[in-house]
């Protein structure tokens, strides 16, 4: 494969892609360059068949610490508007079809929450600290951060982080359920990032990106339409060879051997 500046790219389970940011001088602060390559990689397990589910994870120390501010810091508004500064960012969810597991150990700061929240689970390490605090900084989130953490924890509790700029613990994290599980060591939680991807990995792929998008639709539309949604493309996957498959396999008692058609 290809070899990056910033990321650590491999696969180290059937099906399953693994990508850690490798900025540790800036504790991968997300800086253009890094988030192009991280484009670049995504693209490349989205288009690899043999790959079902992906991993994105940083160091013990930190996921990121947000976007790069020594970059960006003099950067004028009609450069920043002008050019679409961050609009790449925005890019990764859009085109990723296939399952993403963020791990995080250690900071997960402004661009890192966001990044680390566009995953669509997040797993968290003892030491994970998540937090918005740009305002800080003078200026707001500006990766997503305002509407994926108030649909994550609510509004009260993402304008008291998001105006506070104050950090929420890996505990806390948990019992807000913006992430999915807290393990107990930082391996604990790359490990069950990666079993939980290789375990996505197992199921029909035409099935897997089906509930991803299903669920997807629920944060953009209101409950009938979303039902709606999810009932079409149910009734769609009966034209699928998986589920001909897949439930042949269970009245034969065999297990399924997927098509991934
Ligand atoms: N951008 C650029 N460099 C960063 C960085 C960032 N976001 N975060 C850390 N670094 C650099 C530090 O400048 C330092 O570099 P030098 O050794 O060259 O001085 C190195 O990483 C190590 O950091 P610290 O010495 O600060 O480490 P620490 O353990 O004392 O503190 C920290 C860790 C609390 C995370 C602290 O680094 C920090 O507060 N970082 C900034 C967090 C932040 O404000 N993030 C939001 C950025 S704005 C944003 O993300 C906008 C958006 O919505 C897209």
């Amino acid at each position: 494969g290809k070899t990056y500046e910033h990321l650590l790219v491999s696969s180290p389970k059937p099906g399953v892609g693994f990508i850690q940011l490798n900025r540790p001088k800036a504790l991968n602060a997300l800086c253009t360059p890094l988030i192009l390559e991280l484009n670049s990689a995504l693209r490349d397990f989205q288009t690899d068949k043999s790959i079902g589910a992906i991993v994105l994870t940083g160091s013990d120390r930190a996921f990121a610490a947000g976007a790069d501010i020594k970059e960006m810091k003099d950067l004028t508004f009609s450069a920043a508007y002008g050019n679409d500064f961050i609009e790449s960012w925005s890019d990764l969810v859009t085109f990723l079809k296939k399952p993403l597991i963020t791990a995080v150990n250690g900071y997960a700061l402004g661009g890192g929450c966001e990044l680390a929240m566009m995953g669509d689970i997040m797993y968290a390490g003892p030491k994970a600290v998540f937090g918005q605090p740009e305002i800080k900084l003078g200026v707001i989130p500006g990766a997503g951060g305002s509407q994926r953490l108030t649909k994550a924890i609510g509004k009260a509790r993402a304008m008291e982080t998001i105006l506070t700029g104050d950090n929420i613990s890996a505990k806390q994290a948990g019992e807000w359920g913006l992430v999915a599980k807290v393990f107990e060591t930082p391996e604990e939680c790359t490990n069950g990032a990666i079993a939980t991807a290789e375990k996505i990995a197992s199921y029909s792929q035409i099935a897997v990106k089906a509930a991803k998008e299903a669920v997807n639709k629920s944060q953009d539309l209101g409950i009938r339409e979303g039902v709606e949604f999810e009932r079409r493309v149910f009734h769609g996957l009966f034209g699928s060879k998986d589920q001909k498959i897949g439930m042949a396999a269970f009245a034969e008692k065999k297990s399924p051997e997927w098509s991934n058609e």
